[in-house]
């Protein structure tokens, strides 16, 4: 039935408030969402759609479990936990990319095991495996840039979106893994049981966007 509530998941932060943009034009507004920033559920009951604001790494938690039908995650946070979700639609939003950055003096030393620090362990160990080099990964949380600055990793994964905090630190990139945008995802059961109002969702987004979508 059209009837039924969508709910979405969206990711707290900056890229959050572009994200909730696009459902705002595409028709899904709930303007108490902007004046309120403590609370985390909000709702437009005439538009049919429930928003929670949500970690952005948990997001697809949310969405795989079902207790949001669909959400936006980077494709970063998707390749590193691979849940159990559709992925409907490139958002082309939250540009970014993952690369590998060091010290802009840094020379690999081949008689030792490279030292990778990082917060995309799946994502590091997948791309290094692919080119057959063996490494010694460092699971860090944040501020992955001071890894290589203190000693403690040779080189880091991380993402780079404007450069600043490479620059800032005088770190370069050595090379560039992968792109990165946001991405609509679906509860796999929400999709066949709330299809029509996901999909009307998924087809304004697309409509917003530019209809570029695959
Ligand atoms: C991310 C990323 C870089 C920074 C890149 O960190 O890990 O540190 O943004 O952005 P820039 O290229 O525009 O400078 P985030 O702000 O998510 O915090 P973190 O240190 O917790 O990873």
């Amino acid at each position: 039935m059209s009837c039924k509530m969508i709910n979405v998941a969206l990711p707290k932060g900056r890229l959050g408030e572009k994200v909730y943009s696009i459902f705002a034009k595409s028709g899904y507004e709930c303007p108490s969402i902007l004046e309120n920033n403590r609370k985390l559920v909000f709702e437009n009951e005439e538009a049919g759609v429930r928003y929670f604001w949500v970690k952005p790494s948990d997001v697809p938690i949310y969405v795989e479990r079902g207790v949001a039908d669909i959400g936006v995650a980077g494709k970063d946070i998707l390749l590193e936990y691979d849940p159990d979700v559709y992925e409907m639609l490139d958002l082309k939003l939250g540009k970014c990319r993952m690369v590998i950055a060091g010290k802009s003096d840094y020379h690999e030393d081949p008689s030792r095991t490279l030292r990778v620090a990082t917060k995309f362990v799946n994502i590091t160990q997948n791309y290094f495996y692919s080119t057959g080099k063996n490494i010694d990964i460092i699971k860090l949380n944040g501020s992955i840039e001071l890894a290589p600055l203190l000693g403690l990793s040779d080189v880091i994964v991380d993402i780079v979106e404007t450069g600043t905090t490479l620059k800032e630190n005088n770190l370069v990139i050595l090379e560039s893994i992968l792109d990165i945008s946001a991405r609509l995802i679906s509860n796999k059961s929400s999709f066949k049981f709330k299809y029509n109002g996901i999909n009307k969702i998924i087809s304004s987004l697309a409509t917003v966007i530019g209809g570029k979508n695959d």
